[in-house]
């Protein structure tokens, strides 16, 4: 594996490749990687003739300077699993290198609605720090297929948006949330569950694989209600939202439509952390290939 912390030795290695005409598959992180990180990172492997990997935590999209403090580095044992993993070349550059002082930050996209709901009405500017750094790795690593995770499922949908915006050919490819045994999304900030918190999460998954297998015996209002009830005597924690919305638009429904593909998605803050989970309401087809 190569490493590299300049953008600029990063974009000129890669023209090279490019030249012989090698496809590119990229995956970014903010590192602290685990199986659902290595998940994407299997699937590039498997669809391209090199992968490159950045890990770099983005401090735009943070909008809590506690949680960017507190969000785990891990970047030894980090390498190894990038090696492990087979990946080709990996970015990690400093915040001077992604935001140097004095370049002009002139790109604001406007995601209209997409922004507005969930994560983006409980984290304000979070989005716009994501398409932000995005954009830049894309027009670095300018890559044939970028790969994201559906435990960020609202993220995944402005990531397909900031490409249309962008007039940019990228394939932008989502691959399905991977999990704990009991059920928790995998998660770089379930490292910072305490013992007890930690047990407690599985909770979360739980309650939405209830909706998803129940939803047709209760109105919509009820689902949400006694479920967020439900979270919260479990977990001990507080359900910041829970809703039900189709998967294009996002929009939240108030009345059951399962002539859309719906998905219940969810924030919890436990103790200090804030986990984020969705789950599909309709059938997923399981492909092998
Ligand atoms: P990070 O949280 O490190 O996640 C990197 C990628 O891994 C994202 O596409 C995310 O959706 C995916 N991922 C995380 N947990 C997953 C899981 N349990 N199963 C499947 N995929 C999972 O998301 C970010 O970083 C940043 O916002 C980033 C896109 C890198 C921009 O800074």
């Amino acid at each position: 594996m190569i490493l590299h912390n300049k953008r600029r030795e990063l974009a000129s290695a890669l023209s090279e490749r490019r030249y012989s005409k090698k496809t590119i598959g990229f995956v970014p992180t903010m590192g602290a990687l685990h199986q659902g990180h290595l998940a994407l990172i299997a699937r590039a492997k498997k669809e391209n003739d090199l992968v490159v990997v950045s890990i770099f935590v983005n401090p735009t999209q943070f909008n809590n300077p506690a949680d960017l403090k507190n969000y785990p580095r891990t970047i030894e044992s980090d390498t190894e699993q990038l090696i492990s993993a087979g990946t080709d070349i990996l970015f990690f550059p400093s915040v001077e290198e992604m935001y140097p002082p004095g370049e002009q930050e002139n790109e604001n996209y406007d995601f209209g609605i997409l922004e507005m709901v969930m994560e983006g009405k409980h984290r304000p500017g979070h989005f716009k720090g994501v398409a932000q750094v995005v954009s830049k790795l894309f027009k670095i690593v300018n890559p044939d297929t970028a790969y994201f995770g559906e435990k960020d499922f609202q993220q995944l949908t402005i990531i397909r948006e900031l490409v249309k915006k962008m007039n940019s050919g990228i394939n932008i490819i989502g691959c399905p949330t991977v999990r704990e045994s009991d059920g928790l999304a995998m998660s770089s900030r379930n490292a910072l569950l305490s013992e007890d918190e930690r047990k407690k999460a599985s909770a979360i998954s739980k309650a939405l694989f209830f909706i998803r297998d129940n939803r047709e015996q209760l109105s919509v209002a009820d689902m949400k209600q006694i479920i967020k009830e439900k979270i919260e005597t479990e977990t001990g924690g507080e359900v910041e939202y829970l809703e039900i919305a189709e998967e294009e638009k996002l929009q939240s429904i108030s009345h059951w439509d399962f002539s859309k593909r719906l998905r219940v998605f969810t924030a919890v803050r436990l103790g200090k952390v804030r986990l984020i989970d969705n789950v599909p309401l309709y059938t997923v087809e399981i492909s092998n290939s």
